[in-house]
């Protein structure tokens, strides 16, 4: 077995979107394993939006990671070596381990996934924490009733896809919003929407109207910004706006500014930013109801998986240019599993 641990570090706080430049790649010794701990081999990695955030110290809701420190990420390993009891090598788990080949912990931030039911890519997608925010956002924030209208921007994405095919399964009308035409396609072909709007090439606004006959009753926010803005003004009385993310800002280097809250006050609307840390007090309910689900094929999901951890900073930069379609991946070792 090798000796040698492959990992990728913040180099500098990047300003505005990121570059190469901001990471390094490197390599330390495999650290040895202890009484009670247990090492494992990374085989997939989860790249997010989110991870911008750590790159940055401006104050958030959770802390920065140091310049200098491996980037953060949730994982799919497989145990090597297990001074745990609960933990036999060559178990397949589910933890985050950050952008590297290995690592080595007490175990306490593991879970043991089981890749005969569903595949173990799923435990960082899907049916891990980005099917997560979609399941707490809709149902828990959004409170979407059977026949109202739902509309979820970056809809063919990790959050977005979910949120519309769980509306659906609801009893509600879904709208997507996306960035091309074949994200808009595979929004409606393949997950079951009822309409898609290509936000970069049609204007938003009477788009929004024209596929909202009965207007919108929940708004599921993952980009902010002009989406946001026009999805503001297609409200229904009493509308619910899940504020799960504001992709479109996470590099401004001015502020932003924001949309002219008036119609939240005309229409009685609500909205609720939240984090999906805060709520995996729900995570048992959310895999009751979403495992068979996908395991039946009713709730479907793209991944798009690169291969290599030398290609996470190409593939994270990709995020915030759209170039991922589905939830971005990274294949860092053979996938033990794959048949
Ligand atoms: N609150 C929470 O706890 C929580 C948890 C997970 C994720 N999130 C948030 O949820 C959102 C979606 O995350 P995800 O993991 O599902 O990512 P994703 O949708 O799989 O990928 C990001 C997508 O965002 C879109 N995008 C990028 N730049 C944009 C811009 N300037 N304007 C509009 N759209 C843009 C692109 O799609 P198009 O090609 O369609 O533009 C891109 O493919 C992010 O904002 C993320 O931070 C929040």
């Amino acid at each position: 077995m090798t000796t040698k641990n492959r990992q990728i570090r913040l180099a500098a706080r990047p300003q505005g979107k990121p570059t190469a430049e901001a990471f390094s790649l490197g390599e330390s010794a495999l650290p040895p394993v202890g009484d009670g701990e247990v090492l494992r081999r990374t085989i997939y990695l989860s790249l997010d939006p989110y991870m911008r955030g750590r790159m940055s110290d401006a104050p958030s809701y959770a802390a920065p990671v140091a310049v200098g420190g491996v980037m953060c990420g949730h994982t799919v390993s497989q145990v090597v070596e297990s001074k745990n009891p609960a933990f036999r090598a060559g178990d397949i788990v589910a933890g985050y381990d950050g952008w590297q080949d290995y690592h080595v912990s007490n175990g306490k931030d593991l879970r043991v996934i089981d890749g005969k039911v569903v595949p173990i890519t799923t435990a960082i997608g899907v049916l891990g924490m980005t099917g997560m925010t979609a399941f707490v956002g809709l149902l828990d924030i959004g409170q979407p009733k059977a026949g109202e209208t739902v509309v979820v921007s970056a809809a063919s994405g990790a959050v977005g896809g979910v949120v519309g095919q769980l509306a659906k399964i609801h009893g509600c009308r879904a709208v997507g919003i996306a960035g091309s035409p074949d994200k808009c396609r595979y929004v409606v072909d393949e997950l079951g929407f009822d309409a898609c709007i290509n936000y970069k090439s049609d204007e938003l606004a009477p788009a929004l109207a024209a596929a909202c006959p009965s207007g919108v009753d929940v708004y599921f926010d993952n980009v902010g910004g002009a989406v946001l803005t026009a999805a503001l003004r297609v409200l229904n009385r009493g509308a619910r706006i899940p504020l799960c993310g504001l992709i479109s800002e996470y590099n401004a280097t001015s502020n932003p500014g924001g949309p002219n809250l008036r119609p939240l006050l005309v229409h009685r609307a609500m909205i609720k930013g939240f984090i999906v840390s805060d709520h995996y007090d729900r995570f048992p309910a959310f895999l009751k109801e979403c495992v068979p689900l996908v395991a039946s094929g009713r709730l479907k999901y793209r991944e798009d998986i690169v291969d290599g951890l030398e290609q996470a900073p190409s593939a994270l930069i990709g995020l915030f240019e759209g170039r991922n379609f589905g939830k971005m991946i990274v294949r860092v070792a053979p996938d033990p599993t794959a048949t």
